[in-house]
């Protein structure tokens, strides 16, 4: 039996496990990730180098045709991001980035720009994208569409600790100051503000580990791929 091929759309809060769970799963299902919020930081990032003043439509206009954005499978079977060709995968997990990130994705031309190339990258069905507003805008057709969320003080710590691995110190209340804001700005910005999506199924991972949630989801879509079998 030939299983068909799904789209897993899986949004939630910043550091809730999003992005692990979306790589390994599609991992074991042989599937293409995209970290769609590697993008906004991508995009931040531009910015921030290129002094964009954000509150400049024009100005932001102007730029985004000058970013170009791609990903690359890495030696360790993840994926790097990479803003004109140069990987920027470590700069854009930096807190300069994750400080203003959620005030450049609430600016309508980019998010525009960026909905436009995550539904080209997600053309063909076997793909786990993650991010805020996956299962509401990008891909409102999605198979299987999850909703995490997690208690703040649990994310923050598991997000100092993520930093940590990669060398990088940061304060536990800043890392926790960083997620609230902007979970405040991605909920309750104009566009596509973060919401779950009425058939999205949630995952709180405040008390599970990671190889319980990915168990989950794959679980939810094998359950799928079997019905329509
Ligand atoms: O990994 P973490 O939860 O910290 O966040 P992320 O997925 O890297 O996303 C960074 C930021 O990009 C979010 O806080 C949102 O402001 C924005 N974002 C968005 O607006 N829409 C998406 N589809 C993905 C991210």
């Amino acid at each position: 039996m030939q299983l068909r091929k799904i789209v897993i759309a899986i949004d939630g809060y910043s550091a809730c496990g999003k992005s692990t769970t979306a790589k390994e799963v599609a991992r074991i299902l042989g599937y293409r990730y995209i970290d769609s919020g590697a993008m906004y930081r991508a995009v931040t990032l531009y910015f921030l180098d290129h002094h964009i003043a954000l509150t400049n439509p024009k100005e932001v206009a102007r730029a985004l045709p000058m970013i170009n954005l791609s990903f690359k499978v890495n030696a360790k079977g993840g994926t790097d991001t990479f803003l004109n060709g140069l990987s920027v995968e470590q700069e854009i997990r930096e807190m300069r980035v994750s400080d203003q990130v959620s005030q450049v994705s609430a600016i309508k031309e980019v998010r525009e720009a960026m909905v436009a190339q995550q539904r080209k990258l997600g053309k063909e069905k076997g793909i786990v994208m993650d991010g805020r507003d996956i299962g509401t805008v990008v891909f409102p057709q999605a198979e299987l569409k999850v909703f995490m969320l997690a208690d703040m003080m649990v994310r923050a710590y598991r997000r100092q600790q993520e930093l940590l691995a990669k060398d990088v110190l940061v304060n536990l209340n800043e890392v926790l100051e960083n997620i609230r804001k902007r979970d405040e700005i991605d909920t309750s910005r104009t566009e596509s503000p973060l919401r779950k999506a009425e058939d999205a199924i949630v995952i709180d991972t405040t008390h599970i580990t990671v190889n319980e949630q990915v168990d989950e989801v794959i679980r939810l879509a094998i359950t799928h791929m079997v019905k329509q079998a």
